[in-house]
């Protein structure tokens, strides 16, 4: 089992009009000096997990490399003076927008153990950029890449497809490009906005939009990486350990705005979120200053945490542990749920085998190529609404 800390940062340079994450622009909000000062009195008000190593620390946003590299790795700190010290081994990575990391930035971050990154470089056609409104151009990714480069350091990137006017070509160039700058974790992300927003014209039709996602496949795996996960890919050995902790069962704490934790106290487990509002953040934390919470119900109100049921408990862990190529085994389900819920959930699996979507190796239950594309349907039939 591994533990790690989720860590959201929500500045950024410009809102961008496809985001729905908490994010605001800097001149909105509290200054980040107050932002952490916030985070640090979260993480003193909660003893909802015992100290122990972290085996992954993730800072997200939002754009956390936009504030100073002192206030990031000063979390660090204050996560260790409570005890939560960072295994030998830890994974630490921050999202870097480019241009926003100069020499002199990436030097705190190693110097406190920063050792991955995570590059939202979108696409490297300048007119697109231009086209969803991005700060950034094609060159200052490269900058940013030379500078990791230059360190030989562990980087992933962001890669936006299905983009208003995108073709194939564009993504096969993307693609190309992303693996000769030596990216060892690549996430793309299919571009989702509601109907009638201006970015939903003009775009590739739903069926176009499978063949990228197919061509991002076959593309990346021509090039060695894994699909180990249902939208992201990596060089063998570079798999995103954060990542992995949401889909393996795994305990791990956010902190700040709209952060989600998970824990497996009570009987199925706790789920539990903060306010995604900047003013209802500060006004959480605030109130709470000085007190210590043992649990989250005591500390944030009903809509904000879920006591899972077992159904909900064995729901979540079918669909996380599908999404990962390493899959889903019996073992894992009877360990939980018992020989007789093992038994309901293989009689689901084997009709869901029996129609080409999964597969049964003898170890584990994967998704077939047609169930990752048709994952929506696969765990539509694995959803659990009753208690078992
Ligand atoms: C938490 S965001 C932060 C990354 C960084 N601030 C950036 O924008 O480069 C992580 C990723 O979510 C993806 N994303 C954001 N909004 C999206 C949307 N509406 N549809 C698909 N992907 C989206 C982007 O690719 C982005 O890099
Ligand atoms: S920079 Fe990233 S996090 Fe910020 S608004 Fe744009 S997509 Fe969202």
């Amino acid at each position: 089992m591994s533990f790690g800390v989720y860590i959201h940062i929500p500045y950024c340079i410009q809102r961008c009009s496809y985001c729905d994450f908490a994010t605001y622009v800097q001149s909105e909000i509290l200054p980040p000096s107050q932002y952490v000062d916030l985070l640090n009195e979260e993480i003193k008000q909660h003893s909802f997990f015992q100290p122990q190593p972290l085996d992954t620390i993730y800072f997200g946003g939002g754009t956390p490399s936009l504030i100073e590299a002192s206030l990031i790795v000063s979390l660090i700190s204050a996560l260790e003076k409570r005890g939560f010290v960072r295994s030998p081994e830890a994974e630490v990575t921050i999202e870097i927008n480019p241009a926003t990391v100069d020499e002199r930035k990436l030097e705190v971050y190693l110097q406190h153990g920063i050792n991955r990154f995570s590059v939202g470089a979108q696409t490297f056609d300048d007119q697109l950029l231009k086209r969803v409104k991005r700060e950034h151009n094609a060159e200052q990714t490269l900058q940013t890449l030379r500078l990791l480069k230059k360190y030989n350091l562990n980087f992933s990137f962001d890669i936006l497809f299905a983009l208003p006017s995108q073709t194939k070509d564009g993504l096969n160039r993307d693609l190309e490009i992303a693996v000769e700058l030596g990216a060892k974790h690549i996430s793309p992300y299919c571009l989702t906005v509601p109907s009638g927003h201006p970015l939903s014209k003009a775009r590739p039709s739903d069926e176009d939009q499978v063949e990228m996602f197919n061509l991002i496949r076959e593309k990346l795996e021509d090039f060695g990486y894994v699909q180990y996960e249902i939208s992201n890919f990596s060089l063998p050995g570079f798999e995103s350990r954060h990542n992995n902790l949401y889909w393996s069962d795994d305990e791990y704490w956010g902190l700040g705005l709209s952060a989600h934790s998970y824990s497996r106290e009570s009987s199925w487990g706790t789920r539990f979120w903060n306010p995604s509002n900047i003013g209802s953040y500060q006004a959480l934390i605030q109130s709470h200053s000085g007190k210590i919470y043992e649990r989250p119900d005591q500390s944030l109100d009903a809509s904000h945490f879920e006591i899972l049921k077992s159904n909900q408990s064995l729901t979540d862990l079918c669909h996380t542990f599908l999404r990962r190529s390493l899959g889903l085994s019996p073992a894992v389900v009877e360990r939980k749920f018992g020989a007789r819920v093992l038994r309901s959930v293989e009689t689901r699996l084997t009709k869901l085998r029996e129609r080409e979507l999964l597969h049964f190796d003898g170890g584990h239950w994967r998704l077939t190529s047609q169930g990752r594309l048709m994952s929506n349907l696969v765990f539509e039939e694995l959803t659990f609404l009753e208690p078992v």
